[in-house]
């Protein structure tokens, strides 16, 4: 009876057309991959600056491992809080220019604590439509009202604060650098609008952090709002090259998600070598600026390259390239043709995305050569006779 159940449901997922597998990847994490056994250019990896493979990271993990073991053997507030979870969360405070700041398993798990502890019943929150669904996550179990504004529209914003006036607590979340579409949240204004209505701001910088400041510590770094964001999370898993994910923000904010977080404190902690990596991370993204130029070199060569193919990318000021082809079929027919050719480019189509808007996302990284962005345009230009760019690609 059990079995019927899932292969009927599993049946229903092929029948949408939405069924998804899992490729294998064998070696490392680079501008190329080891893909279901054959090499590939990578163009869908988080890994924007290139350094999940990088030595220093890799040293720093085997050091670790060397002093401190592997495993963390309990939940932070049992025996795994470690000298070096606290000593990253130090470096995390100083890089984000916050009082303080706590370390997550992992940004899912970070986000659907962090906003189920800030607001529950009778509170507001007002998250942007196209927020990831770890915060989509976050706010159902919070069981706060959530008013979901459409994307980046600071007047559907305006007036869900006004909706939400009655509320005991307004809270706005939204990503800085959205992960599907790679646009950026219109950050200073919804400061201005929070201060107005008397809403807190959390930013999720999961896409920003690393790629965007002029340290890499983000866009709330880059537009100077550091003070006036009240809950800045992110993740150590994209950019920064290894795993895991923080919130900085003030002491008492770290104070309360150790005490009343419950995906913080009822789960092992990140064991040494993560921790150890994530401190390497920090200081190759502060002292190495030139990644971030080089990375803007090659997004700006590519995009550049396939608009004069004729595709457009939307609003993307990031190394995320949305190619939206619109119908799923159609987008993972593409998707399945670049990697034919060698050309890695991931189609992500609802849920993920809403309906209609299945896209290539294109993803950028530091470490890819001009030859190996010159060769994906070609292969572009080459699927683009099957597929020419419809009105919405
Ligand atoms: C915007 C955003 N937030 C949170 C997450 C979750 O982070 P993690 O992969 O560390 O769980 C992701 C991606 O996975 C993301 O894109």
């Amino acid at each position: 009876m059990r079995a019927d159940f899932i292969a009927a449901e599993l049946q229903s997922v092929k029948d949408a057309g939405l069924y998804r597998q899992l490729r294998l990847v064998d070696g490392d994490q680079g501008p190329t991959l080891m893909l279901d056994g054959r090499e590939v250019i990578n163009f869908s990896s988080n890994n924007y600056l290139g350094i999940a493979n990088h030595p220093a990271l890799a040293a720093a993990a085997k050091a670790a491992i060397d002093r401190y073991g592997c495993g963390s053997g309990a939940s932070r507030l049992i025996s795994g809080n470690m000298t070096l979870h606290e000593e990253l969360e130090a470096k995390l405070a100083e890089f984000k220019n916050t009082e303080a700041a706590l370390v997550f398993n992992s940004g899912f798990q970070a986000n659907v604590g962090i906003i189920s502890t800030l607001a529950c019943e009778g509170d507001a929150i007002l998250s942007d439509s196209l927020n990831h669904a770890s915060i989509i996550d976050g706010c159902r179990l919070s069981k706060a009202q959530t008013f979901v504004y459409a994307h980046g529209d600071l007047a559907a914003l305006e007036t869900c604060l006004k909706q939400a006036a009655p509320a005991r607590r307004r809270l706005i979340v939204t990503e800085t650098i959205f992960s599907m579409d790679g646009d950026q949240a219109p950050l200073a204004e919804i400061v201005e609008l929070a201060e107005k209505y008397d809403a807190m701001v959390m930013v999720d910088e999961a896409h920003g952090t690393g790629v965007f400041g002029a340290n890499g510590a983000g866009v709330v770094a880059k537009l100077g709002l550091a003070p006036r964001v009240l809950i800045q999370m992110g993740t150590l898993g994209k950019a920064l090259g290894g795993f895991g994910a923080y919130v900085a923000g003030s002491r008492s904010l770290r104070d309360l998600l150790i005490n009343r977080c419950r995906s913080f404190i009822f789960t092992t902690s990140l064991p040494p070598a993560v921790m150890a990596m994530a401190l390497a991370a920090i200081d190759l993204v502060q002292n190495e600026p030139q990644r971030r130029e080089t990375l803007r070199h090659n997004c700006q060569k590519l995009k550049l390259g396939l608009s004069r193919l004729g595709f457009e990318l939307g609003k993307s000021e990031s190394p995320i390239l949305p190619l939206i082809v619109g119908d799923a079929a159609r987008c993972m027919a593409m998707s399945a043709a670049l990697l034919d050719r060698g050309v890695f480019a991931q189609g992500i189509r609802p849920p993920t995305v809403p309906v209609g808007t299945s896209r290539l996302r294109i993803t950028v990284m530091a470490t890819h050569s001009d030859a190996q962005i010159d060769r994906a345009l070609n292969v572009f230009e080459e699927i683009k006779r099957q597929w020419p760019p419809t009105t919405t690609s």
